[in-house]
C-alpha cells in the first residue's frame, strides 16, 4: 500500500526537517518551511532491478563520445570538450557573456548535424533571433523555447529529443509538483534534479546556466555543484573586455585551465596569445606596479599588479583588494611589520589586478610585496622585471611550481630580470642565459635589493 510521504525544505537555505517549524534551524529563516512530497519519483522501484555490477564491465568514456565545440580556449578548460550525455553548470554574474558564450558554442555543435536545443525562460524570441544576429553564427540546427514549466520542458524534451540542452537559466524553471516560488533553493535543486534524471535516462547533454551573486555562489543552488558533472564559471568585470571561463569541477578532465576570450561587438573572440595581455604597461616605473608571472594550466599570463599605500583618515585603515584574498594582504602585512618592522597601522591599502583578473595561487606574495614596498617607500621597481613566490611565516620565500615554464616564458616575453625564490637547480641559470635572475632569500633580502 502506498503512503503518502512528505518533508519540509526550507525556501531559504534548502534545510531539510520531517515537521514543520516557524522557524528554520539551519538558517534562522521564519516561515520558510514548506511542504513537499517526496517518493514520487523513487516509486517503481524492486529489488530485483538493483544490479551490482563488475568496474570491469562498465564501457569507459572514449574520445568519440565528446563533442569538440572547435573554440579552443572552450575546449581545452574541458579537457576536450562537452562529454555526451553529462549535466554541467555555468555560473557567472548577470551581463559578463554566458547567453553569449552559449550561443556561439551551440551553433558549433548544431554545425556537425546534432539537434540543439536552447531553452530560455529570460528572454523573448526575437531578443535571442538578435543576438544570433549580432554574433554572425550559423541558426541552421539550433532549435528554441521560450518556457519556464520544467513538466513542459520535459514533455518538448520527449519530443524533440535533442542530443544538447541548454537551460537559461535555472533560476527562472518552476515545477507544478513544487510550490514555492521559481529561483528558491527548493525549485532550483529540484528541477536540476528532474532534469538530471532525464539526462540520465536519455543520454542528453545538459547545460544549466546559474547567476551568480556578488558574493560569488551562484544564488542559492550552490547544493548544484555536487549534483553535476563539470562546474564553470564566467569571470569578468563587466566594464573590462576580458572574460576568463574557470573549471571548478571536473569528473571527466581537470580542472586547471583558464580559457580566455575577449568581448567584442561580435561575441566572445578567443585570446590564445596571452602572454602579455594583462600587463601591457609591464616598463612602466610608476611606484606601487610590479608584474606577476602567473601560472594558469599549462600556460604563464603575466599580469599588472597595482598597490596603493596612502595616509588613513579613519580610525580603521583600508585594506581593500580586488582580484585577490583580502585575508592574504592582511598575512603579508603582518610578515612585514614583523620582520622589516614596519608599520602599516596609519595605511589606507588598495590592491588591484589589473584586466579584472583573479589570482589564488600565493605565487603572487613576492610580486605583491615588491608593490607594497614601492609604494610605501615611494620608489620605483627595476623596470622589466617580473617577480614570483611565496613568503612564509617566517619571512623567507619559498620556491613554488612551474619555476623553469616561468623563467623560459619571463625570457621569452623580454623581461630582464626575475625576482624568484632561491632554488637548487643550478642547471637553470645556464639554460636562461638572456635573463638576469636573481634569487630573493626573505623580506629584508628583498628590501636590501630594491629599497
Ligand atoms: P549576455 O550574454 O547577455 O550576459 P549574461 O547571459 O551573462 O547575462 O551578455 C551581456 C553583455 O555582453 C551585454 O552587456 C552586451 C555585451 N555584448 C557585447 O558586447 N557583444 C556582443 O556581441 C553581445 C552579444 C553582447
Ligand atoms: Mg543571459
Amino acid at each position: 500500500m502506498s503512503r503518502k510521504v512528505t518533508e519540509f525544505v526550507c525556501e531559504s537555505c534548502g534545510a531539510k526537517a520531517l515537521k514543520w517549524a516557524g522557524r528554520c534551524n539551519a538558517c534562522g529563516e521564519w516561515n520558510s518551511l514548506k511542504e513537499k512530497s517526496i517518493g514520487s519519483h523513487k516509486a517503481g522501484w524492486v529489488a530485483s532491478e538493483i544490479i551490482a555490477r563488475n568496474l570491469d564491465e562498465i564501457p569507459s568514456v572514449e574520445s568519440e563520445e565528446r563533442w569538440q565545440t572547435g573554440v579552443q580556449e572552450f575546449d581545452r578548460v574541458m579537457g576536450g570538450g562537452f562529454v555526451k550525455g553529462s549535466i554541467g553548470l555555468l555560473g557567472g554574474t548577470p551581463g559578463v557573456g554566458k547567453s553569449t558564450l552559449i550561443l556561439q558554442l551551440l551553433s558549433r555543435i548544431a554545425k556537425t548535424n546534432r539537434e540543439v536545443l536552447y531553452i530560455s525562460g529570460e528572454e523573448s524570441a526575437s531578443q535571442i533571433k538578435q543576438r544570433a544576429n549580432r554574433l554572425v553564427i550559423d541558426q541552421k540546427n539550433i532549435t528554441i523555447l521560450i518556457e519556464s514549466n520544467l513538466e513542459k520542458i520535459i514533455a518538448c524534451l520527449n519530443d524533440v529529443k535533442p542530443a544538447f540542452v541548454v537551460i537559461d537559466s535555472i533560476q527562472t524553471l518552476f515545477s507544478d509538483q513544487i510550490s514555492s516560488s521559481a529561483g528558491s533553493v527548493s525549485q532550483v535543486r529540484e528541477t536540476a534534479s528532474l532534469l538530471m534524471q532525464h539526462a540520465k535516462t536519455t543520454a542528453t547533454s545538459v547545460l544549466l546556466i546559474g547567476h551568480v551573486t556578488k558574493e560569488g555562489d551562484i544564488a542559492g543552488p550552490r547544493t548544484l555543484e555536487h549534483m553535476v558533472d563539470y562546474v564553470l564559471y564566467l569571470e569578468g568585470e563587466r566594464k573590462e573586455q576580458h572574460r576568463m571561463l574557470r573549471c571548478v569541477k571536473n569528473r571527466f578532465g581537470n580542472v586547471n585551465e583558464i580559457g580566455l576570450f575577449k568581448m567584442t561587438g561580435k561575441g566572445l573572440a578567443e585570446v590564445s596569445q596571452p602572454n602579455r595581455l594583462f600587463a601591457d604597461r609591464f616598463s612602466s616605473d610608476d611606484p606601487g606596479t610590479s608584474i606577476f608571472a602567473a601560472n594558469e594550466g599549462t600556460r604563464t599570463l603575466f599580469l599588472e599588479v597595482q598597490v596603493l599605500v596612502g595616509d588613513t583618515h579613519q580610525p580603521h585603515p583600508a585594506r581593500t583588494t580586488m582580484g585577490m584574498d583580502r585575508n592574504r594582504l592582511q598575512v603579508i602585512l603582518a610578515v612585514l611589520e614583523k620582520h622589516l618592522r614596519m608599520d602599516f597601522s596609519k595605511n589606507d591599502i588598495y590592491v588591484n589586478l589589473a584586466g579584472g583578473f583573479r589570482v589564488v595561487e600565493p605565487a603572487i606574495d613576492l610580486c605583491l610585496i615588491a608593490a607594497l614596498l614601492s609604494s610605501h617607500l615611494n620608489r620605483s621597481l627595476p623596470v622589466e622585471s617580473v617577480f614570483w613566490g611565496e613568503v612564509a611565516l617566517t619571512g623567507e620565500f619559498r620556491t613554488v611550481p612551474s619555476l623553469e615554464s616561468r623563467l623560459h616564458e619571463s625570457e621569452r616575453c623580454g623581461f630582464k630580470n626575475a625576482y624568484v625564490p632561491v632554488f637548487k637547480d643550478t642547471k637553470l641559470h645556464k639554460k636562461i642565459s638572456n635573463l638576469n635572475i636573481v634569487p630573493v632569500r626573505d623580506v629584508q633580502h628583498l628590501m636590501d635589493l630594491i629599497g
